[in-house]
């Protein structure tokens, strides 16, 4: 009888372990959230909407194409992932897309004009959908 009340606890044990595990299977893309860890589908989502933040600005396709060499108003951002590791020295390629979308005129692109993209998205996007935005231009090899 013990034996079997034994074998009773584990069972219900192994199965509360696996019903643990499957409810965990989407949890890579649903929870990645949490505090400022990019993610990249998200940021993608975000970067093809016309407008974006609490101000409703212009979106981020309207200035740039993913096209290679399309200039709209801003660089074509093909590639950009991989490029901008080599903008500036000592800085990652992470920092550096981090502060163009916060700071925009920090550095200026080759070619580009101050004061073009718009300015305020560090305040009117959060710190994860600034995260998110990052994680998918690093996408873009
Ligand atoms: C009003 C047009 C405009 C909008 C909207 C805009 N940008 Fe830009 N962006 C520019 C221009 C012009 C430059 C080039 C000047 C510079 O380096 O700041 C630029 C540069 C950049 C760079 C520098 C790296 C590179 O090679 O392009 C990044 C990264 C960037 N933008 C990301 C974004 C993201 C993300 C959004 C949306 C949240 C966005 N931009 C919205 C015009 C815009």
């Amino acid at each position: 009888m013990r034996k079997f009340l034994m074998i009773l606890v584990l069972v219900l044990a192994l199965s509360l372990v696996l019903a643990a595990c499957g409810g965990g299977g989407d949890a890579s893309s649903e929870t990645a959230s949490v505090g400022v860890v990019g993610n990249p589908a998200r940021g993608q989502k975000l970067y093809e909407q016309t407008t974006i933040g609490t101000a409703s600005a212009p979106g981020c396709v309207t200035c740039h194409s993913l096209e290679p060499d399309v200039v709209l108003v801003g660089p074509s951002h093909a590639g950009v992932g991989t490029r901008a590791a080599t903008y500036v020295a000592g800085m990652s390629a992470e920092e550096y897309l981090h502060e163009s979308i916060v700071t925009p005129d920090a550095h200026i692109v080759d070619g580009f004009t101050p004061g073009v993209m718009y300015q305020n998205f560090g305040a009117e996007l959060n710190d994860q959908e600034i995260a998110d935005l990052v994680a998918y231009l690093l996408t873009l090899k």
